[in-house]
């Protein structure tokens, strides 16, 4: 692994396509004063979340894991102005911070955060109708990853993108026999995934500053 140069070319194409402005600068700056862990996505990850975002004119998005907010903003900042996001945490502290930066961006009125545990919250989101979702991000826990996904498709339209985040690990993903239950949470998301005859899928491999991982994208057809 090259994970110096992965880093300065990262930081090369954050310069070129992701420069962070306040609002994003002040999230990352948030976890730090919070302690809380830096595992939000990368710039030019971010950015990346933006364009599908863009491309699949997405009017509603869900997302699974809040963090402080910092994928929320790079999604929320590609809906129209009558377009919604609703994003799940189940940690009161995580989503009490992701709500300052979400205000501190200047989109409040778009973003619902809902808290409590995912498998519960999408569970209500489903009973509720809400919904048809254009974009889903999964990127929390990883053990209920197909949960998650499963919850999801019947959540989206036609057409919609769902991507999950870290299904590669380092490259762990490839040993059947790791303990992981991350490892084995992503194994058996994958899997699902590829056999799943509703969706056109794939998995792309992530390097960078945030090290080596991958993210999954799935298009729900028609
Ligand atoms: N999407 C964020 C990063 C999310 S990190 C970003 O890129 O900015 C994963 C988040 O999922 C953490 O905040 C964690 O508290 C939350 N999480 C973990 N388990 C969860 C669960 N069962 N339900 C909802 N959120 C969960
Ligand atoms: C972890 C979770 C994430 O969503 C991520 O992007 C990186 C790391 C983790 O739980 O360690
Ligand atoms: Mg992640």
């Amino acid at each position: 692994m090259n994970q110096e140069l992965f880093t300065a070319v990262d930081q090369y194409i954050d310069a070129l396509f992701a420069p962070e402005d306040e609002a994003l600068t002040a999230t990352v700056r948030s976890l730090e004063a919070e302690g809380i862990p830096q595992i939000s996505v990368s710039p030019n990850q971010g950015q990346m979340l933006h364009l599908f975002a863009l491309q699949c004119k997405a009017e509603k998005i869900l997302e699974i894991g809040t963090l402080g907010g910092y994928s929320t903003i790079w999604l929320a900042r590609a809906l129209p102005r009558h377009g919604r996001l609703i994003t799940l945490e189940i940690d009161p502290k995580h989503a009490e911070v992701a709500r300052q930066n979400i205000a501190n961006a200047g989109i409040g009125e778009k973003v619902d955060i809902r808290v409590g545990n995912a498998l519960d919250l999408l569970q209500q989101l489903e009973a509720e109708g809400a919904g048809p979702f254009d974009l889903v991000f999964i990127d929390a826990d990883k053990p209920p990853y197909a949960e998650y996904f499963e919850s999801a498709l019947r959540l989206s339209r036609p057409g919609a993108l769902i991507i999950a985040d870290n299904v590669v690990r380092e490259g762990q993903v490839i040993d059947p026999d790791n303990p992981d239950e991350r490892v084995i949470g992503v194994r058996r998301f994958n899997k699902m995934l590829a056999e799943n005859p509703r969706v056109c899928a794939t998995i792309i491999q992530t390097v960078g500053a945030k090290g080596y991982d991958g993210m999954a994208l799935a298009y729900v057809k028609p």
